[in-house]
């Protein structure tokens, strides 16, 4: 749900702080990338170690780093988040927000920082309904934090009110609803192919090939945490996804596939083709395993259909279409012939030119090409971060 996000982790002085490690737990599961912030007063709570640890990063806690001299650029720390949490918030902190106090490293990156802050406070029940911690709550509501309000039970002081630090599995269901309703993908259909397809030669043997479904189910994950609604159609693959936002249809044959397709394709926006269907099919399936009988044998095939040219075919003025191209000679001509022929908007293209770039891989190199003839070339990536440039190159185009 979180995957790809980067995500500013502040813990302040509380007793909440030991619910910070449950925090980076969940956040690290849901696949956000974590760094962790700790003011000076959190370290009697909780140890660096621990929140380091969990969060696979350095936590950070002054403005150099020890011996070596080295500036922890609280700028830097500030534009790489894609979301601020202070979690716990303590009174002393959000007096600080509430004032543009910046004395420590948290509360400078707070202030250096455009994305969106959410912060949990954590108090004794007095404390959190003092009029001077309400008119500073009000205060940096007004700049537009949002405040996870402190939930009701026993506190620390053995007291029973409002308080205490919003549970993590609660803070963790909101990032995840507030990153997909701000998604820029909200309301939109997705359709996405990905994985090979398996072509049956009798009950036990198949043609197929080696596309793992990396590249389309990571397409189908960024345009759900993009917001919008995904239906996968998945041809046989190891992959898995776990996102509220996303169904998955399994099918096993282009035919079943093109069926599936056909059902959802009426109804969606944007459709991305990058399963790696076999372009041939045995003419007809035997119905008992082939028995090897003879020295040679011989498999008549025909074609497949085309399930993103026959989509191509019917493709309204609002929809959206973006194919793969995996080409070994004349790639971007052979490309932008692929683009016309099948009525894509968009041509996604597959470099074999490069090593660790490809199929089955991790990695993918490609490039870009729109129907304008525009070509943007990327760098090898991960096909996580390759699936997010091909989004943002679709959210530049697709103007609907
Ligand atoms: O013609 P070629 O196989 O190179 O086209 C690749 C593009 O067309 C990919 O987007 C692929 O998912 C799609 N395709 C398809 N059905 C086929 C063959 C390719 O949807 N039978």
């Amino acid at each position: 749900m979180l995957r790809g996000k980067k995500i500013l982790l502040g813990v302040c002085g509380s007793i909440a702080a030991y619910k910070s490690a449950l925090l980076i737990r969940l956040l690290v599961k849901s696949g956000a990338d974590v760094k962790v912030v700790m003011t000076s007063a959190a370290h009697d709570f909780i140890s660096p170690l621990t929140l380091s640890t969990l969060s696979k990063n350095p936590t950070f806690s002054s403005f150099t780093n020890g011996e070596n001299g080295e500036w922890n650029n609280h700028v830097d720390l500030g534009l790489w988040a894609d979301l601020i949490l202070i979690a716990p918030l303590s009174a002393n902190t959000l007096a600080k927000l509430s004032n543009g106090i910046c004395d420590n490293l948290l509360s400078v990156i707070y202030l250096s920082a455009r994305c969106p802050v959410l912060l949990a406070p954590a108090m004794d029940l007095d404390m959190y309904k003092h009029p001077a911690t309400v008119s500073n709550l009000e205060k940096v509501i007004s700049f537009g934090n949002i405040i996870l309000d402190a939930e009701h039970g026993e506190l620390a002081s053995g007291l029973i009110g409002q308080g205490r630090m919003a549970e993590p599995e609660h803070i963790i269901e909101f990032i995840e609803s507030f990153i997909t309703e701000k998604g820029p993908l909200r309301g939109k259909k997705v359709l996405v192919t990905a994985g090979p397809t398996f072509e049956a030669i009798d009950p036990v043997r198949f043609i197929g090939n080696h596309s793992s479904g990396k590249m389309g189910y990571a397409l189908a994950e960024e345009a759900a945490n993009l917001g919008a609604s995904v239906v996968l159609v998945s041809g046989p693959s190891n992959q898995r996804i776990d996102h509220p936002m996303v169904k998955v249809e399994q099918v096993t044959s282009a035919w079943e596939m093109l069926e599936v397709c056909n059902t959802h394709y009426s109804k969606t926006d944007i459709s991305i083709f990058a399963a790696a269907v076999a372009d041939y099919r045995p003419e007809v399936m035997a119905e008992q395993k082939i028995k090897k009988s003879s020295e040679t044998m011989v498999v008549e095939l025909v074609k497949n259909p085309d399930i993103a040219a026959e989509l191509g075919k019917i493709k309204t003025a609002s929809q959206f279409n973006v194919g793969f191209a995996l080409e070994t000679e004349n790639e971007r001509q052979n490309a932008t012939e692929k683009l016309k022929k099948k009525n894509f908007d968009m041509i996604v293209l597959n470099s074999l030119q490069d090593e660790g770039a490809g199929f089955s891989g991790d990695r993918n190199k490609v490039s870009i090409i729109d129907n304008n003839n525009i070509v943007m070339d990327f760098e090898l990536k991960d096909k996580v971060e390759v699936a997010k440039d091909i989004l943002q190159a679709i959210l530049t185009r697709y103007e609907n």
